[in-house]
């Protein structure tokens, strides 16, 4: 039995999607715990490519997919995902939980308006509703799996969030009426659909734990987005760090055996907020390209940068990262010179953590280590020991710099562009 944990250490869109899928093949449950479909997994198998929202990674091996309490779900999105996989031959073996909360359509307007009152302050949310949603389930006004499979208690709880986000509504110039009967109407239909699938996830986590079965969390987005340990608040709204899953799927802290850290081998960021190592050169650009560094989600064009250890640093301390996955490693081969930030410079001072304060980030500069490039590789490397040798000093320095082991190195988007070690 083994109960892993795969989670993003940067800021997000490092390559979840890909690992998840190579390391499903030894899992029986696969188990998002946070976000929702702000998320964009990418998965390529064969010739074909799959763009996950919703629905766990590991369905594409034919594993169980359990969306867990902890993440936000917009049943529309989801209904359609699930189409959209069955139609290309994969009927995803789905659970959900019964306490997961449901983003209703205020929320999405309530996102788009909340970004647009903010101006050049704007977050740069996905405009999934994923704000709006979580800060209702804090408040206590969510809208729950559970509750769509029930009329009265349904209707009674729209009878009473409506009427409040209609004069939210006016604050914020949004026109539109929201017709109680209409949403009512279509969320049952959402229910009726659903209800088959939603379950207490918890017991059958547990469950499948105390049977022997090995079990895989797939984290989403990174701990840079952590509304706790991000760049706060250019974040998203969940905890995107280990601990989160203990939380958003109802797991026990030492029921988890090995939290794997993906880390791409350079920086991205879409959206807005502080990026210390970005590059706003041809040198960012080439990576751009190179990595096809588009959003999963939204296709805006992510933000690129040298690879930050004080970023990976403070993810692996806050997770308690035991092994890393280096993704994207093809990405840098063709550069002469690849840089790695160790340390900021903050007012004249080094220091090796991330500060709190995005006021200190901003006027952080990167200390850089240079190290030698390497040129294309031609065929796929079965071992580490087969890539040019100074990808291997490269690899070996993040080990160090870290004190993580790499256990896995990916170098193309494919399964079988993997090397485990
Ligand atoms: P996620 O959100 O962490 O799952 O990552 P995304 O799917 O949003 O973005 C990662 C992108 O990189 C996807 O297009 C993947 O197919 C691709 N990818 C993953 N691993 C590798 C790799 O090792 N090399 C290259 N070139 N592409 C990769
Ligand atoms: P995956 O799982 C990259 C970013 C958004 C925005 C901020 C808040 O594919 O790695 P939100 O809609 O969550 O309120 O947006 O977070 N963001 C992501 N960036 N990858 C993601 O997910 C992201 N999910 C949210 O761009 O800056
Ligand atoms: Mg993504």
């Amino acid at each position: 039995m083994t109960v892993n944990l795969v989670i993003g250490t940067q800021w997000g869109d490092e390559g979840k999607g890909k690992v998840v899928d190579y390391y499903s093949k030894n899992a029986d449950y696969v188990v998002r715990f946070q976000g929702g479909a702000n998320a964009g997994h990418t998965i390529k198998v064969g010739d074909e490519v799959y763009k996950l929202h919703l629905t766990p990674s590991g369905v594409l091996q034919g594993k169980v997919g359990i969306i867990g309490n902890g993440m936000v779900i917009d049943p529309e999105t989801l209904i359609e995902e699930m189409d959209e996989l069955t139609k290309r031959g994969i009927t995803p073996n789905l659970l959900i939980s019964d306490r997961v909360n449901i983003i209703m359509p205020y929320h999405k307007l309530l996102d788009g308006a909340e970004e647009k009152l903010l101006g050049d302050k704007k977050i740069g949310t996905t405009k999934k509703g994923i704000g709006p949603c979580y800060t209702d389930k804090i408040a206590r006004k969510g809208i729950r799996a559970i509750d769509l499979i029930n009329k009265d208690t349904l209707s009674k709880k729209l009878d009473d969030i409506i009427p409040v986000k209609q004069k939210i509504f006016s604050i914020y110039n949004i026109n539109n009426k929201l017709n109680k009967k209409e949403i009512l109407e279509k969320y049952l239909e959402y229910g009726n659909f659903l209800k088959n699938y939603i379950v207490p996830t918890q017991i059958t986590i547990n469950n499948a734990i105390a049977s022997g079965k090995n079990i895989l969390f797939e984290g989403a987005q990174g701990t840079m987005l952590d509304v706790d340990y991000g760049t706060y608040p250019f974040t998203t709204s969940s905890h995107t760090i280990a601990g989160g899953s203990c939380i958003g799927a109802g797991v026990g802290p030492h029921k988890i055996d090995d939290i794997i850290g993906i880390v791409k081998a350079y920086t991205t960021r879409v959206g807005e907020g502080p990026l210390p190592t970005e590059l706003l050169d041809k040198t960012g650009d080439y990576l751009q390209t190179k990595g096809g560094e588009f959003g999963a989600t939204t296709g805006r064009p992510r933000r690129c940068g040298w690879l930050d250890l004080v970023v990976v640093n403070h993810s692996c301390i806050i997770s308690g990262v035991n092994k890393l996955a280096i993704t994207k490693l093809d990405v840098l081969e063709g550069l002469k010179t690849i840089k790695v930030c160790i340390k900021y410079n903050l007012n004249g001072k080094e220091i090796d953590y991330f500060p709190a304060d995005i006021n200190l980030v901003n006027k952080c500069i990167p200390i850089y280590k240079e190290f030698k490039g390497w040129e294309n590789v031609k065929t796929i490397p079965e071992k580490i020991t087969d890539l040019p040798k100074d990808a291997q000093i490269y690899l070996k320095f993040i080990e160090k710099q870290l004190k993580v082991p790499i256990t896995l190195v990916s170098i193309g988007p494919g399964r079988n562009e993997t090397i485990e070690v």
